[in-house]
C-alpha cells in the first residue's frame, strides 16, 4: 500500500487545474442505464472510485470505454441487461446504490445490495427506499439486498416529501421519476451542484425536470430517454482541497476552472479567516493575509451550507489558526476520525460528540499518521505543509479514491511532496 510523505514549510506558486467532480460522475454514469444509446461524458475524473463504477455498470451489462486517459467516458446500455447489483462491488462504494432508481425505472425491478457500514457512519438507504415505494415499488430486505418491484412494471409518479435532503435519494428518485407513469415532485430536494449538473445530463436525454437547484423538483416522466453528451462540472471538493493549500505555507495558487458559486460558503469563512479569495478568468485566486489564519466557527449543512466533504481539511487549517475554533458536524455522526490523528502532529483538539473545540497552535509537527477515510487522508496531507518536519501519510488508497494525482499537483506548484511504495 502507497504512502505519502510530506515535507513542510515550503510557499507554493502557481495554478493547479481542478478535475471534474467524483459526486457528479458517480450519478451520471448510472444514468446511462436510463437509455439503449450512448452517453458520453467529458471531463471525468480518473479515481478509482470511476473504475469501481465502471466494474458495476459493466457488470450490469452496459458497454464502459474510457478515451484520453479516461477523461472520457463513452457508456452505453443495450437490449437485456443484468438487474442484480452484487455486494461484492456495492461494499466497495456507497454510491453503487445509485443504479437502484434507473434500473427500477428501466426493468420494472432490481435487486441491489446495501452497501453496508461505512466509517464516517451508518448512512442507511430508507429516504430512497420510502421515496420509491411512493411511487409503487414493492421493496423487501433478503440477505442483505433490497429487492425492488415496481407493481404494473412501471414506476409512477408521485409527490414525495423527504424527511432530510439527502443528495443520493435525490439523484435516485429523479433518475427514477424519469421514465415513471406521470409526474414526480420532491419536496426537501438537496440542492447541490452535482444534482443541477445531473438534471441538466438527464434534460439533454431527453427528460422532463424544473426546479434542480431549488428544494422541490418536479419531473414529468417521459416513455424513452436517448443518448447525449455532457461535460462533468467541477469539482467542488477538490477545489476547496487547493484552495486551502496557500493557508497553511504560505504562497498564492489560483485554482483553474474554479468558481466561487460552487464553494460560496466555504469561500466565505476564507475570508473571516484572513484569507483572500479573488475570481479570475480562468478560476479562483487564494492568498492568505497574515502570517497564520484566524480561527473561526463552523457548522456543516447541506449544499448551498458548509460541505462535510471540506469539514477535515478546514479543520485541519484551524489546527494552526490564531484563537480557538469551534467546528460542527451536522451531516454526519462520526467524521472526526482525523482528529486524533491531527493531534499526533501537535494539534489541540477537543472532540464532543458532534462537536470539536479546535486551539489553534503556532506550529504542527510532522509524524507518521494514518488516513482513516478520503477527506481524512487529504486533510493529513494539508496539515504536512504546514508541519515542521516530514509527515507520512499512510494507507493513501482512500485518497485515490477521490483526488487525481495529488502529489503531482501539489510538487508541481512547489510542495515537497512523494508517493512511495511500502513493500
Ligand atoms: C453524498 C456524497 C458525499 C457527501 C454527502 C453529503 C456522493 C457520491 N457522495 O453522499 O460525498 O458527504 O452527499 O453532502 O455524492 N441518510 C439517511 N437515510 C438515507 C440517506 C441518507 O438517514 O436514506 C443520512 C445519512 O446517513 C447521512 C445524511 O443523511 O447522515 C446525508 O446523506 P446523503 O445526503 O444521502 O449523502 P450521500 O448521498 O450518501
Amino acid at each position: 500500500m502507497d504512502s505519502i510523505i510530506v515535507q513542510g514549510g515550503k510557499a507554493l506558486k502557481g495554478q493547479i487545474h481542478i478535475a471534474g467532480a467524483k459526486n457528479a460522475a458517480l450519478t451520471l454514469m448510472p444514468a446511462t442505464l436510463l437509455s439503449e444509446e450512448p452517453l458520453t461524458l467529458t471531463n471525468a475524473p480518473r479515481l478509482s472510485d470511476i473504475k469501481t463504477m465502471t466494474q458495476l455498470l459493466q457488470s450490469l451489462g452496459a458497454e464502459v470505454s474510457a478515451m484520453q486517459d479516461g477523461k472520457v467516458q463513452v457508456m452505453s446500455t443495450h437490449g437485456a441487461i443484468n438487474t442484480t447489483a452484487d455486494y461484492d462491488i456495492v461494499r466497495k462504494m456507497r454510491a453503487s446504490n445509485l443504479v437502484l432508481g434507473p434500473l427500477l425505472a428501466r426493468e420494472g425491478h432490481a435487486i441491489v445490495s446495501l452497501p453496508g457500514g461505512c466509517a464516517i457512519g451508518a448512512r442507511p438507504m430508507d429516504i430512497h427506499t420510502d421515496g420509491l415505494e411512493k411511487m409503487g415499488a414493492e421493496i423487501s430486505l433478503k440477505e442483505g439486498y433490497l429487492h425492488a418491484k415496481a407493481s404494473g412494471g412501471r414506476l409512477k409518479g408521485a409527490v414525495i416529501d423527504f424527511p432530510f435532503a439527502s443528495v443520493g435519494a435525490t439523484e435516485n428518485i429523479m433518475m427514477a421519476a424519469t421514465l415513471a407513469k406521470g409526474t414526480t415532485v420532491i419536496n426537501n430536494a438537496a440542492r447541490e451542484p452535482e444534482i443541477v449538473d445531473l438534471a441538466k445530463c438527464l434534460r439533454a436525454m431527453g427528460a422532463e425536470i424544473a426546479g434542480d437547484g431549488t428544494s422541490t423538483i418536479t419531473v414529468q416522466g417521459v416513455d424513452r430517454l436517448g443518448g447525449a453528451t455532457h461535460q462533468v462540472v467541477t469539482d467542488r471538493i477538490e477545489l476547496g482541497t487547493y484552495m486551502l493549500a496557500p493557508v497553511f505555507c504560505g504562497g498564492e495558487i489560483e485554482c483553474l476552472g474554479g468558481h466561487i458559486d460552487l464553494v460560496g460558503a466555504f469561500a466565505e469563512k476564507l475570508d473571516a479567516a484572513g484569507v483572500d479569495v479573488t475570481q479570475t478568468e480562468l478560476g479562483l485566486k487564494v492568498k492568505r493575509r497574515g502570517d497564520r489564519p484566524q480561527a473561526v466557527d463552523v457548522t456543516t449543512e447541506p449544499f448551498p451550507g458548509f460541505p462535510t466533504d471540506l469539514q477535515a481539511q478546514m479543520m485541519a487549517m484551524l489546527c494552526i489558526a490564531e484563537g480557538t475554533s469551534v467546528l460542527e458536524e451536522k451531516i454526519f455522526e462520526n467524521r472526526f476520525m482525523h482528529a486524533p490523528e491531527l493531534m499526533r502532529m501537535g494539534a489541540e483538539i477537543d472532540v464532543q460528540g458532534g462537536t470539536a473545540t479546535v486551539k489553534g497552535v503556532q506550529r504542527l509537527k510532522g509524524a507518521p499518521v494514518m488516513a482513516t477515510d478520503l477527506r481524512a487522508s487529504v486533510s493529513l496531507i494539508l496539515a504536512g505543509l504546514a508541519a515542521e518536519g516530514e509527515t507520512r501519510v499512510n494507507r493513501v488508497y482512500h485518497l485515490d479514491r477521490g483526488y487525481e494525482h495529488v502529489e503531482e499537483k501539489l510538487s508541481a506548484v512547489g510542495a515537497q511532496i512523494e508517493r512511495v511504495s511500502d513493500s
